[in-house]
């Protein structure tokens, strides 16, 4: 098997937390809505559990948590919950660099009448605040920009933006699957009103995520994706699925505890992997911010990933010759015609060397070893391919 280094896109299961879900397919089952009987009260218990532990690694109250498929529904239970419970012609604020599955809804939005304003970003995938104060109209109800971009790892500055929406009476959303359980994030410090969260980022299975709620007054007003059995506070009908949702609490759990040295250790690794590579090529390009460890007291990007464009090479070629690790391309897609990724594109980068890119993504089982064998590896593969040309 290749070495693994594709964790943006999915991390395995964490031992601990499968074991932890195990019993809850079998021996625990039940149904956390039915009231009548043990099986109901001990899964309902096992979600309440769980919900805390997602709570405590967000430092805000269970009640917050809504339990989703993953990111992707909760992000459109955050952009169309939001708009469809705001008046017609109600606008919204997000960047260029945000996932599919958060332009994508807003796209639709758009085309049912809603206003969407796209902010554009640095060359560094950086969002600037003044530029999202600016494109806030009166009829703006909501602004949209994730934590850490899934690509080139750029942090936001979530912190001061939270405040000029709080300023300007507008609701703030944070797609933040790709920094949950990977940086410290405190709702109760920073009062977002609403953030995405995906499981399977984070060592949880897949097929389960959150939306995270703000509560209290101002009261968040949201129109559900849609109606049935009225769970999670009508916010999200549908049988809970209690085995996944105690394999995400455990993995919140083990997150607040390991987050901050894991995220030093990959730091560490990623560094290597860089410096690495540029010892042995030439002709290469890192994007996104450069790699300050918390800088003004805060990371600017996601550890353990490192996103690098090389120069004088074709992309398809330099994929296809790298069977033996598992990355992204720097292209929407692998098919015969790849586009350049929007990310890449937001941010300036010429269409050819978004082609010839690659996305590292380090994760937990991610050793010294590995990286050394491909710093060696995509060397040697890069010469190869370039000496051929
Ligand atoms: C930033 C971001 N948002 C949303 C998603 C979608 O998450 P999910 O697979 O949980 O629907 C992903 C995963 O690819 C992501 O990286």
């Amino acid at each position: 098997m290749p070495i693994y280094l594709d964790h943006h896109s999915t991390t395995p299961v964490g031992e601990r937390v499968l074991e932890r879900m195990l019993p809850y397919f079998r021996e625990k089952f039940g149904n956390a809505a039915s009231i009548n009987h043990v099986f109901g009260w001990r899964a309902a218990e096992a979600v309440e559990r769980a919900r805390q532990q997602v709570a405590d690694l967000l430092n805000v109250e269970p009640q917050a948590i809504v339990f989703t498929s993953g990111a992707t529904e909760a992000n459109n239970l955050a952009l169309k919950g939001v708009l469809r419970a705001s008046p017609a012609g109600s606008h919204v604020v997000t960047t260029a660099i945000e996932h599919k599955a958060v332009l994508d809804p807003l796209k639709r939005l758009k085309r049912q009448g809603y206003g969407v304003t796209i902010v554009p970003v640095n060359a560094q995938g950086q969002v600037d605040p003044e530029q999202i104060a600016a494109a806030i109209k009166p009829e703006t109800v909501l602004v949209s920009v994730m934590w850490a971009n899934n690509e080139v790892g750029t942090i936001q500055p979530l912190h001061e933006i939270n405040l000029l929406c709080k300023r300007r009476g507008v609701l703030l959303h944070t797609d933040a699957a790709q920094a949950v359980g990977k940086v410290p994030i405190d709702l109760t410090a920073t009062n977002i009103d609403l953030l995405s969260l995906s499981g399977h980022k984070l060592y949880a299975p897949q097929g389960i995520g959150a939306l995270v709620v703000r509560q209290g007054e101002p009261r968040i007003r949201l129109e559900p994706l849609f109606d049935g059995g009225g769970h999670e506070g009508r916010l999200r009908s549908g049988t809970l699925p209690v085995a996944l949702i105690v394999g995400l609490g455990m993995a919140c759990e083990i997150a607040r505890d390991e987050m901050l040295s894991e995220a030093d250790r990959l730091e560490h690794l990623a560094r290597q992997l860089r410096e690495g590579l540029s010892q042995r090529l030439t002709g290469l390009t890192f994007n996104g911010p450069p790699d300050i460890p918390f800088a003004g007291g805060l990371r600017t990007r996601l550890p353990g990933n490192v996103h690098v464009s090389f120069a004088n090479i074709d992309g398809v070629a330099l994929l296809a010759n790298l069977k033996e690790i598992a990355v992204s391309s720097g292209s929407a897609c692998t098919s015969a015609d790849p586009e350049p990724s929007h990310v890449l594109r937001a941010m300036g980068v010429p269409e050819a060397l978004s082609l010839a890119s690659l996305r590292f993504g380090l994760g937990r089982e991610t050793t010294a070893e590995q990286i050394d064998f491909t710093i060696n590896y995509v060397a040697e593969t890069v010469n190869r391919i370039r000496g051929q040309a």
